[in-house]
């Protein structure tokens, strides 16, 4: 088990336990009413579902095709997919949800994001909230400043947090699809093999060396994003900074320090249903 990280182990605990709720479908007992989160991203959506106190309780996934570059490219795809997982959360709590908050890549347009929040409205869902990626990491992460860095699989993006707001936010076209083409290329299969031997724990001292390039150019995209600003500390966030050798890469290229929870792919979405104080 990956030691806690000094100075979020309480965040840390949660992310690993909203991991947990999610892949065993379990739920804890809610302490006060409890808020749904949507994360549309491009491999994966995922529905959180966090209590009065901002615990996790409950959580839902399924592999998604769904959205590509920011954007929603399969309107029915979303909508059914965004039902039935609230539909499971639901009937695992007891609970029937009438709102939500969903998640955006930061920087896209005015009218994309009102294509993620009609997907909540189309699945029965009124809109609590619209959060940026990075903004809802962040939370998660029980910060409000320093740099997120999240690699999914489709981009890579670069954030910069102040006062709990997005202040500066670069999203780049590498992440892990490419590390999926890359391997698949250089072992000569198909792209959904390359894709489960990425993940396979036990292929590891197959895959570090021929990804590396890739995570390399990731890195190369934060470094040129935060040239010049003036940032402590770099948290790692997304499914793609899986890999144990992501935070010495990232750091290597930053000059900073970089700190990577357990459980990266799940740290944005259980932060979109969370409120911090202050908020209202
Ligand atoms: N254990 C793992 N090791 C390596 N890569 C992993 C692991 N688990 C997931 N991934 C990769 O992480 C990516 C999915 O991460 P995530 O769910 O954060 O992306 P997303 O939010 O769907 O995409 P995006 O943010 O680009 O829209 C996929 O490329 C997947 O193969
Ligand atoms: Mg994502």
């Amino acid at each position: 088990m990956t030691p806690a990280i000094k100075g979020i182990e309480a965040p840390e605990a949660a992310i690993r336990r909203f991991a947990e709720l999610v892949r065993s479908g379990a739920v804890d007992e809610p302490a006060g009413e409890p808020r749904l989160g949507i994360d549309l991203g491009t491999a994966n959506i995922v529905v959180s579902v966090v209590d009065a106190a901002n615990r996790p309780v409950a959580g839902d996934w399924a592999h998604s095709t769904v959205v590509r570059d920011g954007v929603v490219v399969d309107w029915a795809g979303a909508t059914s997919a965004v039902r039935r997982l609230t539909h499971a959360v639901e009937s695992r709590l007891g609970h029937r949800f009438a709102s939500a908050s969903v998640s955006v890549p930061p920087g896209i347009s005015d009218g994309d994001t009102r294509v993620f929040r009609n997907v909540a409205g189309a699945a029965g869902l009124d809109v609590d909230e619209v959060v940026d990626e990075p903004v809802a990491a962040a939370r998660a992460l029980g910060i409000s400043d320093g740099c997120v860095i999240d690699i999914g699989h489709g981009t890579t993006g670069v954030s910069v947090l102040s006062g709990g707001r997005t202040v500066l936010s670069v999203d780049e076209a590498t992440g892990g699809h490419h590390m999926s083409l890359v391997l698949a290329g250089a072992y000569r299969i198909e792209y959904e093999a390359a894709e489960a031997m990425k993940k396979d724990p036990a292929r590891r001292d197959d895959v570090v060396g021929v990804i590396r390039p890739t995570l390399e150019k990731m890195a190369s995209i934060a470094a040129d994003a935060l040239a010049g600003i003036e940032v402590d500390l770099v948290y790692l966030v997304g499914g793609s900074s899986s890999f144990p050798n992501a935070p010495d890469v990232f750091a290597g290229r930053l000059g900073r320090p970089v700190v990577r929870p357990a459980e990266p792919l799940f740290v944005t979405p259980l932060g979109i249903p969370m409120r911090v104080v202050g908020d209202d």
